[in-house]
């Protein structure tokens, strides 16, 4: 071996060995609306009003029967075990933490209906982050970035969260759409038509509380100001 290539072979070695290791983040679990409320008390009874907290009990025998016949489903029927229903009325259906079928009571009380984790994102990562973030705000006076959210898992682009459940039918204007789908469609009525920019200033979403800096830059929704203009203040 020339002298070049020694050296060559033993800065390879050296770069490999310099290599960080590799962090391996924990992957972000489903847990269940009550650790956001542990926090966000003044969320839950809002959130409790809203049709997205009561969305289980609509796949239950004899609930909505007018809705479940035009739809060609059987109102007779028990869909609360349903693979093809319960990831769009339930909390995380199938991903890690998630609902699955079988739980134990306690369990399955925090993730069935839409909840929280539903439209912000599983939450074991960065629920973590907004108490540290807190603090940190309170001791140093510091933000934190809101980019250290979205790598820890909340999501912050609700056009699509909300797409994936309400757009997810067969011929749908959205790309997304793959089974199973909902059989509530604009075809069956249009009040099933899914416009955001309404839907996301309506009733059935819950009512907003004023955020105090604890996180600062992007991503922010192009509705944030809007709603913060006339938030809740807390305490
Ligand atoms: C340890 C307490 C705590 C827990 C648990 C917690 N949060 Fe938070 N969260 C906070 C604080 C504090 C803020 C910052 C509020 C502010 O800016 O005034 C915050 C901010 C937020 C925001 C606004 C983020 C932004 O863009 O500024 C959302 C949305 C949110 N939390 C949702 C959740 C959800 C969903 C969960 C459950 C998975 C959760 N939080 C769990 C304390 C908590
Ligand atoms: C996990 C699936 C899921 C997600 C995500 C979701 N929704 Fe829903 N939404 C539902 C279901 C299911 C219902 C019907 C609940 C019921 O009546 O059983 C519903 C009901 C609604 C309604 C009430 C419809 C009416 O007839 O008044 C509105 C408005 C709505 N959602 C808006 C939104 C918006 C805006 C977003 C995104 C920020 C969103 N939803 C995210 C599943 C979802
Ligand atoms: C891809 C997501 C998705 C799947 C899968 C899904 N749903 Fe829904 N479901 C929704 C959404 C979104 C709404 C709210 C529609 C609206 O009001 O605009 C809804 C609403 C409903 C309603 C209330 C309709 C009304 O007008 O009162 C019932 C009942 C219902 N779903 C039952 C079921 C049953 C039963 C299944 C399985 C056979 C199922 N859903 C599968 C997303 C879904
Ligand atoms: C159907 C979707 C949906 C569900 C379910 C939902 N949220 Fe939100 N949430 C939103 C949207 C949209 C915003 C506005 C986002 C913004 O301004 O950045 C928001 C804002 C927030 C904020 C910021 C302050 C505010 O009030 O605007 C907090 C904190 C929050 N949600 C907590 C929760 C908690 C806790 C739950 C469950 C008890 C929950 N959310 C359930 C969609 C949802």
């Amino acid at each position: 071996m020339s002298f070049l290539q020694t050296l060559v072979a033993v800065s390879a070695i050296c770069i490999l060995s310099s290599a960080p290791l590799i962090v391996v983040a924990d992957t972000p679990q489903f847990e269940g609306y009550k650790v956001c409320t542990k926090c966000h008390d003044t969320h839950e009874q809002p959130w409790r009003d809203t049709a997205h907290a009561k969305a289980f009990i609509s796949l239950k025998a004899g609930s909505r029967r007018e809705a479940k016949l035009k739809a060609m489903l059987d109102p007779d029927k028990d869909y609360t075990a349903d693979p093809d229903c319960l990831g769009c009325h339930t909390t995380g259906y199938g991903k890690p933490g998630g609902y699955v079928d079988d739980l134990p009571k306690a369990r399955a009380r925090r993730l069935i209906g839409v909840g929280c984790e539903s439209c912000h994102g599983p939450g074991s990562v960065y629920r973590e982050i907004h108490g540290d973030a807190e603090r940190r705000l309170k001791l140093e006076a510091v933000s934190t970035d809101r980019s250290v959210l979205v790598a820890a898992g909340q999501y912050f682009d609700f056009a699509e969260v909300c797409a994936g459940c309400h757009l997810n039918y067969e011929g749908s204007p959205w790309k997304g759409a793959e089974a199973p789908f909902t059989s509530f469609t604009p075809e069956i009525d249009t009040r099933y038509a899914f416009d955001f920019e309404t839907a996301i200033r309506k009733d059935a979403m819950h009512a907003h509380f004023k955020l105090y800096d604890v996180f600062k830059g992007q991503p922010v929704p192009s509705f944030r100001e809007e709603f913060q203009a006339t938030a809740e203040e807390i305490e």
